[in-house]
């Protein structure tokens, strides 16, 4: 799976996914392998080799990965939905010119391999919202939703020009307990847990029967894996391909939590982010994923609720 010589730099792991995935490419590579970099230090990453890096600074990113003889890159660093709208413009400059730094590596063959994701932010309120094909009509009402569906634009177009091996995943919302998520339409799913335990309250940003496409970081983390380890004759899509977990409204989660603290009591006051919700799917066609590279899920509502309280009830 992974070459004695590769040496993995993520960028942005100090973030939801960042801390995750490092954990995850650090077993497969060795510590020592993988090199996280990041804005600033994080107190939830593991004790990898660490770089302060501002992904918008390309001669430091060339600096690092000429140092580090870095073959992969990981690249996380963004403005997510909501942070986005309240930062248009630096939205649109960190997630683009960032995502074109990486890009220009592998063209001029300094890295051999790319992994960027992107979201299911891409589609917009025209889109088909019951499970929503991988080609249909996506046009994004978030400046996040538009840099992430011009970046998939950008890496097929890098993959066709100058054989670009760059890979892609519309992650759904994640949901994970090792570290806070940043800024994102369906981090309530990951408050409620926090709030749960702590005060057996939570206040919704979404209306109740808002539902959305989401997934375990579990599974989000195992899919990155698998798309970055597939033959690259498998990997068909150079876009980004439509994934799928499961779906759920903030009333179904809580109903679910319930069923472990009874006395849990949600309340709804949805606020800008429900006009973002509104605007993508609520469940996502992921055949392609299914059938190009074998992509199956495993956790359900059910586990997904019941791992996230078994682990914050041991790590708080
Ligand atoms: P996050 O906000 O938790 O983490 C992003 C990390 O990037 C942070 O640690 C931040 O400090 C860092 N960062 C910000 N600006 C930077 C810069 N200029 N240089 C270097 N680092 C910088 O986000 P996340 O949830 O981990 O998301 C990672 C990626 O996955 C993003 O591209 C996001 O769009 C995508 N994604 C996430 C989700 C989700 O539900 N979490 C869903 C779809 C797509
Ligand atoms: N979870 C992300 C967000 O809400 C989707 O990309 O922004």
């Amino acid at each position: 799976m992974s070459a004695s010589n590769d040496k993995i730099l993520i960028i942005g792991a100090g973030g939801q996914i960042g801390v995750e995935l490092t954990e995850n490419l650090s077993t497969i590579y060795g510590s020592s392998n993988v090199i996280a970099s990041d804005l600033k230090v994080s107190p939830y990453l593991p004790n990898n080799p660490f770089e302060i890096l501002d992904a918008l600074d390309k001669n430091a990113l060339f600096e690092i990965v000429k140092k580090h003889g870095i073959t992969h890159v990981y690249h996380l660093a963004a403005l997510l939905s909501a942070t986005g709208e309240q930062n248009p413009m630096f939205a649109w400059k960190l997630n683009m010119e960032s995502l074109f730094h990486v890009l220009d590596l592998a063209k001029e063959k300094h890295i051999k391999q790319i992994y960027w994701p992107s979201s299911i932010a891409v589609f917009g309120p025209t889109t088909p919202q019951i499970n929503t094909p991988q080609y249909t009509v996506m046009e994004p009402s978030t400046i996040y939703g538009i840099s992430k569906q011009a970046g998939e634009r950008w890496c097929e177009w890098y993959f066709k020009k100058f054989g670009v091996d760059v890979r892609s995943i519309r992650y759904p919302g994640l949901i994970g307990w090792k570290s806070a998520p940043g800024g994102g339409t369906t981090d309530y799913a990951v408050h409620i847990f926090y709030e749960a335990l702590k005060t057996g309250t939570y206040e919704s940003f979404l209306s109740e029967n808002t539902t959305l496409p989401m997934m375990c970081m579990e599974d989000a983390i195992r899919a990155t894996l698998e798309i970055m380890h597939a033959p690259a004759e498998k990997i068909k899509i150079r876009s980004s391909y439509n994934l799928s977990g499961l779906s759920f409204s903030p009333k179904e989660i809580a109903d679910e939590i319930r069923k472990h603290i009874p006395n849990f009591k949600m309340s709804y006051k949805p606020d800008f982010r429900q006009q973002i919700a509104d605007s993508w799917p609520k469940s996502i066609d992921d055949s392609s994923a299914r059938i190009d590279w074998g992509w199956k899920e495993k956790y359900n509502l059910e586990a997904l609720v019941k791992a996230m309280l078994d682990n914050l009830k041991t790590k708080t």
